[in-house]
């Protein structure tokens, strides 16, 4: 019964993302600015830029007819729109699509599973993983299935990137088609 402990629960995230919502605002804000004052001298590489968005972003995210599906399309997003654009890639969290809502399952034998409902019929739950795989699993060996306040979207994906990688990926993302 402890798997129904909300401490227990908060554990298993924890153990899976780490501390979660380590970043404080003031942060977040300073990272918003970095981008956007980096997207200000328009010097990227569009061609290194899609490499790098098919190495840190395309595993969840399509952006023109290629990648994954763990996140939103992007290739429709307003992405030039930087008000919505840079928190929604340096906030995830912050606010997150219903379709798009992270799901913690526990099953009665011990596994964990995170990631979104894919696809759900009386007897079975689909859950499409961070990396893009879905797997499949029997209602009957569901012990806990819980939606969670944290995005599958990592926080911090653009702090491991230099200031010219940032550039070469945002003018990517920014780009009305590719090559
Ligand atoms: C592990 C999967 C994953 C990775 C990697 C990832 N994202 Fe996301 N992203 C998501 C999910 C899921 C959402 C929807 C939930 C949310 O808003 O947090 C999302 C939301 C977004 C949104 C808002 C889209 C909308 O329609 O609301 C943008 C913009 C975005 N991501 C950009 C990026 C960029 C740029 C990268 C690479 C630097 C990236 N993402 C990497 C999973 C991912």
């Amino acid at each position: 019964m402890s798997l129904h402990d909300d401490a227990e629960i908060k554990r298993l995230i924890e153990k899976h993302w780490g501390r979660v919502r380590s970043t404080t605002s003031a942060e977040k804000k300073q990272q918003i600015e970095r981008l956007a004052a980096l997207l200000k001298q328009d010097s990227g590489d569009l061609m290194h830029g899609q490499l790098l968005f098919k190495k840190n972003c395309g595993v969840c995210h399509t952006l023109f007819g290629e990648g994954g599906r763990t996140g939103p399309k992007l290739t429709g997003y307003e992405r030039t729109n930087l008000k919505f654009l840079l928190p929604a890639i340096v906030d995830p969290s912050a606010a997150i699509r219903e379709e798009f809502t992270n799901f913690l399952v526990l099953t009665n034998d011990g596994r964990t599973v995170t990631g979104l409902i894919d696809k759900q019929d009386p007897r079975t739950v689909t859950i499409r993983l961070v990396n893009n795989e879905t797997t499949l699993i029997n209602r009957d060996d569901i012990e806990v299935l819980k939606a969670l306040d944290v995005s599958i979207m990592p926080e911090g994906l653009m702090k491991k990137l230099s200031d010219q990688e940032t550039q070469d990926l945002l003018a990517y993302l920014i780009s009305n088609a590719p090559k």
